[in-house]
């Protein structure tokens, strides 16, 4: 990526964060409301420095195609707190049993394993509250919304996410064929980064060819992004990352680098990314945050 555009995607990811975290802050019960700990508990691990990628993603994809992202900030705030809601419960004992995360110790060792797995589950319940709430699209088109709600839900679910994430506690110590691992990524990691771009396309009134494209482009990136994340772990940096690295060798994960090699999942991910951006070909200048975001997920280091 030339210089010139970095400097502009990490304004832009930075001006983005900071819209994002101030939603947040206003969407979110009050810190003071009870029972504390579990207020306390949940803006612990979302306000811990996450990149915002997923909300940042659908704010962008709605202005590729026309909207204006400010409009879809409580879409984009209930799509981050169901990522951190999965990252809670991903670092559990008796998931990833990860003690380090967005720079901190992870949720249960600080308030105990009961009350992350129910700031988890208190942080999804949230993010359907939200966007279920009537003052959450400007343009308060409800079958959008619903359609919006549909997607999210199914993505986050058995099909996605959480089926994702039982592929990969199932695939610990063993091997698996290239095929597996991919449709546990596609699940775990790339159906919240889909539904993200294609939620934010969908309420800024996107056309159906425009919604499938877009659709496209987040599951090369859903792929890239959790190819790359594998990568890290094996290659990052821990502080930069703020959270734990070698750990997937050690528990035995299936992974790209494991399955393939590092050279191999390299090139698997530079394809991915330009496979991403060759679906933007038909859309404007508009898309181009899209564009420099699917670069940035090869070459991120945290
Ligand atoms: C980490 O996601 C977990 C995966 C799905 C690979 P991110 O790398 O987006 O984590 P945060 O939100 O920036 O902490
Ligand atoms: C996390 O995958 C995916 C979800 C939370 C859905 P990993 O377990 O590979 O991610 P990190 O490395 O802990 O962030
Ligand atoms: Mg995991
Ligand atoms: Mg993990």
């Amino acid at each position: 990526m030339q210089s010139e555009n970095v400097t502009t995607l990490e304004t832009y990811l930075a001006e983005r964060k900071a819209l994002i975290d101030g939603a947040l802050e206003e969407f979110l019960p009050g810190a003071g409301d009870g029972p504390e700990i579990i207020h306390q508990a949940l803006r612990y691990s979302l306000f811990a420095g996450g990149k915002r990628l997923r909300p940042i993603l659908c704010m962008a994809a709605a202005e590729a195609t026309g909207g204006r992202g400010e409009d879809f900030l409580s879409c984009a705030c209930a799509l981050e707190m169901i990522h951190t809601y999965s990252l809670i419960h991903d670092d559990l004992p008796s998931m990833d049993n990860d003690d380090y995360r967005r720079g901190m110790a992870t949720s249960h060792r600080v308030f105990g394993e009961g009350i992350a797995i129910l700031a988890g589950d208190a942080l999804l319940t949230e993010a359907f509250h939200l966007l279920s709430r009537a003052e959450s699209t400007r343009d308060d088109n409800t079958e959008k919304r619903f359609r919006v709600i549909n997607l999210i839900a199914r993505a986050a679910g058995a099909a996605g996410m959480v089926g994702g994430q039982v592929m990969d506690l199932q695939g610990e110590g063993k091997t698996a064929a290239l095929e597996t691992i991919e449709d546990t990524h596609r699940r775990k990691t790339g159906a919240m980064l889909t539904v993200s771009v294609v939620s934010g396309a969908i309420l800024a009134g996107a056309t159906a060819a425009q919604i499938a494209a877009l659709s496209s482009y987040g599951q090369d990136i859903g792929l890239a992004f959790q190819i790359a994340d594998d990568i890290l772990n094996v290659t990052g940096d821990s502080a930069l990352m703020g959270k734990g690295t070698g750990s997937d060798i050690s528990k035995g994960k299936t992974t790209f680098p494991a399955m393939l090699g590092m050279e191999a999942s390299r090139r698997r991910l530079t394809e991915l990314v330009g496979g991403a951006a060759s679906h933007l070909a038909g859309f404007d200048h508009r898309a181009e945050p899209l564009r420099q975001i699917a670069g940035y997920i090869m070459e991120r280091n945290r």
